[in-house]
């Protein structure tokens, strides 16, 4: 086992393109480390430079405690599972989970002895027999994440290992592999563009956009108390809703009306001037709430709303509506996700709110509700930049 640190790291491919820049990143020995972000963010390039597939421009990669650069992949003792993995057909479980350490002259006895105590924490006992034609896509799966772990690696590296299961089976990987993490207690780096992905699984997670490392820790703290508005934009679904405000003195002016600014703001916010100043305030989906069901706790802003989509989940519902005033959010941050998400084209993507309401809600399609939002959850951003104006 062991740790990994990017020490300014930087990858310029042939062509010049700047893939990862500066990158600073400790994973502690043990530790679940989450790299996430829109799609051709840097994700990969920094996974495959810690393998040793990727040369290293510029800066240090560090793996227990020895500088790595120049070694090959195959003295860093690391294993990876990418999202393609290729088991060998003609071969059975336990021949594919076995096949690195065959090629590395390992007994036999040493062989089966790891390719059964893999196969029991990944329960493929009773299919080590088979061939991978007939196992279901997450036993295959499995089955490749065994064939990392019989080699006893320092660390694991992930590239979108459940992107290619369905969404069911994508859910129940995903606690399998928090488990088997849990279990062997190893180094592992995990590569995702699904957030909810990155918030379930990781110890901390590490956000990246356009090769430029955003925010690392906690999902709790990333997604209470995100660092800029990429950051509270990627982390969420659904996502968190923005609109123009304006800070003037203790109000925060907003288009659901004027917010008392509440002292858990007032203490985070920076730079705590009296003044006015614009800027754009977040507000999560479940910090609205139906006004009837008078939610209870601290101060909250009433206002009324037209609703035009109701969704139903069940447990809860989300309204959409629409707020005069709330279309002018400009940000390249913000389009990039929605760029990313495949949004950016949609007419009303910016100005649409979505609120979560208890199901006891009564909000109706094209009918008008009260609403209410929680106003010491409001998150405040600095129009130029993104830059979060409240300290964690
Ligand atoms: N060999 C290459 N030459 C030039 N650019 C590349 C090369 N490989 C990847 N890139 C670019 O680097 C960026 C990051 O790629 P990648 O690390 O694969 O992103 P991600 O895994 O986050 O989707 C992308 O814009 C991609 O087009
Ligand atoms: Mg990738």
């Amino acid at each position: 086992m062991a740790e990994i640190t990017f020490q300014n790291v930087w990858k310029r491919y042939p062509d010049g393109f700047e893939a990862v820049k500066d990158m600073n990143l400790e994973i502690k020995d043990g530790e679940f480390m989450i790299l996430v972000g829109p799609s051709g963010c840097g994700k990969s390039t920094a996974l495959r430079m810690v393998a040793g597939l990727e040369e290293i421009s510029d800066g240090s990669l560090i793996i227990g405690g020895e500088r790595v650069n120049e070694l090959a992949p195959r003295d860093r003792d690391i294993a990876m599972v990418f999202q393609n993995y290729a088991l060998y057909p003609h071969m059975t479980v336990r021949e594919n989970m076995g096949f690195a350490l065959k090629l590395a002259k390992t007994d036999k006895g040493e062989i089966d002895r790891k390719v059964d105590e893999a196969a029991k924490i990944l329960e493929l006992q009773q299919h080590l027999e088979r061939k991978p034609a007939n196992l279901s896509g997450g036993q295959r799966q499995r089955v490749a994440m065994g064939r990392a772990i019989v080699r006893d690696p320092k660390a694991f590296l992930m590239d979108e290992p459940l992107s290619n299961l369905d969404a069911k089976l994508r859910v129940q990987m995903r606690t399998q592999v928090a488990r088997i993490q849990h279990q062997l207690g190893t180094t592992m780096l995990y590569v995702t563009h699904d957030q909810t992905e990155a918030m379930t699984l990781g110890d901390r997670v590490a956000v990246m956009r356009a090769g430029i490392i955003q925010q690392v820790d906690s999902p709790k703290v990333l997604y209470e108390d995100p660092a800029n508005l990429f950051v509270a934009g990627f982390i969420g679904s659904p996502a968190m809703n923005f609109v123009p405000g304006r800070i003037e003195g203790d109000t925060i002016k907003l288009p659901f009306g004027d917010a008392p600014m509440t002292p858990e703001i007032r203490q985070k916010l920076q730079h705590a001037s009296g003044g006015t100043r614009e800027v754009i305030a977040g507000v999560r989906p479940e910090h609205f709430e139906d006004a009837r069901l008078e939610p209870s706790g601290g101060a909250r802003l009433k206002f009324r709303a037209k609703v035009d989509v109701v969704e139903s989940m069940g447990s809860e519902l989300y309204a959409y509506f629409e707020i005069a005033g709330a279309a002018d959010v400009r940000s390249d941050q913000l389009q990039e996700i929605a760029a990313d998400a495949g949004m950016e084209d949609l007419p009303s993507a910016g100005s649409q709110i979505v609120a979560r309401l208890d199901a006891a809600s009564s909000a109706r399609a094209d009918q008008e509700i009260e609403l209410s939002l929680d106003c010491s959850q409001i998150k405040l951003f600095e129009p130029e930049g993104g830059k979060s104006l409240l300290a964690a």
